[in-house]
């Protein structure tokens, strides 16, 4: 027998069920709570909301547990490829060698943008930020290709998945080559994923780039950390958009506008943003920490804290780990790396940050990694929105594959004027 919640409000009692997740976490199902009651429900932030059933990814804040499609992230972060981690993502099952092969294949058959892309990519000023840029490439890749709307098979699924997932990289490198006044480099077809995204974005045409592998291994470990978390801002976008039944290009374009933003995928800017300021201006670590505290000027320790993780944030642990392992390997000394783990022993000890929970997240050490990688302030979240586009997919075929889904549109309590009186503009002083 199914539990059942009990609301009472104006002398009546409303049943409402309780439903339970393969991993025991419980909601109030409260769909028919406005048709029974007139009530509404008002959950600022979405911090107690569950927008939807999903068979994706699973978070459990608490114990900083993540698992990927019932994997957890330590496992795929150490034994999985990105483009495994992909796979198994968006079509719900490891790869079969079979399998792996042919997206590999499609991952290469669609690594170059069309042509007249590039002229849509001249029309961008050289300092227009890459991330305006990737959302608006990838609305305009829709443009060129014939728009996919059949996601239930997994044969016809794999390409446009797999040409998404190539194209991004390409426009990602293109944009960044841009923003220096330098040639375009095209893919070169032999090289894995992301080596290949690392050539585009730092060979020249008369001197190829070979990545070292701790370097290969370090980013393509990032992107797997980065490939979903369930319904986090922008995969809500994501999946707010294909519910109005829009296509996967547009849907995954609105994602990345809202990863941009410094508190969620742009944090890692501000992460590295912040730590530069501190060296830069030689505040005490303990000085910055109380203007913090006290809010001066919207002071906040960027990378720390998280809407879900009040425990740690797992991904964190192994970006940490892997970030001293790849400056060691290639021997790079960051002073901010110094300077990052320094702040954090003072956070972790200090009463605000304990008492609130707050944890370093994903962001806090990425930017390290990514500075050690010779990738540019500026493009840390493009790096970040690579890792998630196959969350994104995944989620975009969640949402156009289930019979029951309906166009999302949350209700609100009206708190502005009620009636109001028009005075003609000449009456209005
Ligand atoms: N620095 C200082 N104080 C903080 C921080 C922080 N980084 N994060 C939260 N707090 C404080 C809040 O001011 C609040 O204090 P109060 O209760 O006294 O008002 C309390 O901790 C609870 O925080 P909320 O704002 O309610 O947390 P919320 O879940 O809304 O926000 C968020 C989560 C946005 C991640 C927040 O912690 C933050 O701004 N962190 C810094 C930005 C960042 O690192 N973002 C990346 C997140 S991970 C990702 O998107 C991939």
């Amino acid at each position: 027998m199914t539990d059942t919640a009990q609301l009472h409000y104006n002398g009546q009692t409303i049943d409402l069920p309780v439903v339970v997740g393969t991993q025991k976490e419980t909601a109030v199902d409260i769909s028919k709570l406005r048709a029974e009651s007139g009530l509404i429900t008002l959950d600022n932030g979405y911090g107690n909301t569950g927008s939807c059933s999903s068979a994706i990814t699973f978070v459990n804040g608490e114990k900083g547990i993540l698992k990927y499609r019932g994997y957890r992230i330590e496992v795929l972060a150490t034994k999985s490829t990105f483009v495994e981690t992909a796979y198994l993502l968006i079509f719900g099952e490891m790869p079969t060698s079979s399998q792996y092969t042919e997206f590999r294949r499609q991952l290469v058959q669609h690594e170059f943008i069309h042509e007249d892309m590039r002229h849509h990519l001249d029309g961008f000023p050289p300092n227009a930020p890459p991330m305006a840029i990737l959302s608006a490439m990838i609305n305009a890749v829709g443009c060129f290709e014939p728009v996919f709307m059949q996601p239930e098979d997994d044969e016809h699924f794999m390409k446009p998945a797999a040409r998404l997932m190539s194209k991004i990289r390409t426009i990602a490198a293109a944009s960044y080559r841009k923003s220096l006044g330098k040639p375009i480099v095209y893919p070169r077809s032999r090289l894995r994923y992301v080596e290949n995204f690392l050539h585009m974005m730092f060979s020249s045409p008369y001197e190829p780039y070979e990545a070292p592998e701790a370097v290969v291994e370090a980013l393509d470990r990032l992107l797997i950390l980065h490939a979903d978390h369930e319904q986090n801002c922008s995969t809500s976008t994501v999946r707010m958009v294909a519910s109005s039944q829009a296509n996967l290009y547009a849907s995954v374009a609105a994602g990345v506008c809202a990863l941009w933003g410094p508190l969620h995928g742009g944090a890692n800017v501000a992460v590295i943003d912040m730590l530069q300021g501190l060296v830069d201006s030689g505040e005490k670590l303990d000085r910055f920490i109380a203007r913090v505290k006290n809010r001066d000027a919207g002071a906040r320790l960027m990378g720390f804290g998280h809407r879900v993780y009040k425990n740690f944030d797992p991904r964190a642990t192994i970006i940490k780990e892997s970030c001293h392992r790849l400056l060691e390997k290639i021997g790079v000394d960051d002073p901010l790396l110094d300077l990052a783990m320094k702040l954090e022993e003072v956070a972790l000890k200090d009463p605000y940050f304990v008492e609130r929970k707050l944890y370093p997240n994903v962001d806090y050490y990425s930017g390290i990694i990514m500075r050690a990688l010779g990738i540019p302030t500026d493009m840390f979240t493009v790096i970040f929105a690579i890792g998630r586009l196959p969350g994104w997919i995944a989620h975009w075929r969640e949402v156009h594959t289930n019979t029951n889904a309906r166009i999302d549109r949350p209700r609100q309590i009206y708190i502005g004027d009620t009636v109001r009186e028009y005075v003609p503009l000449e009456e209005r002083g």
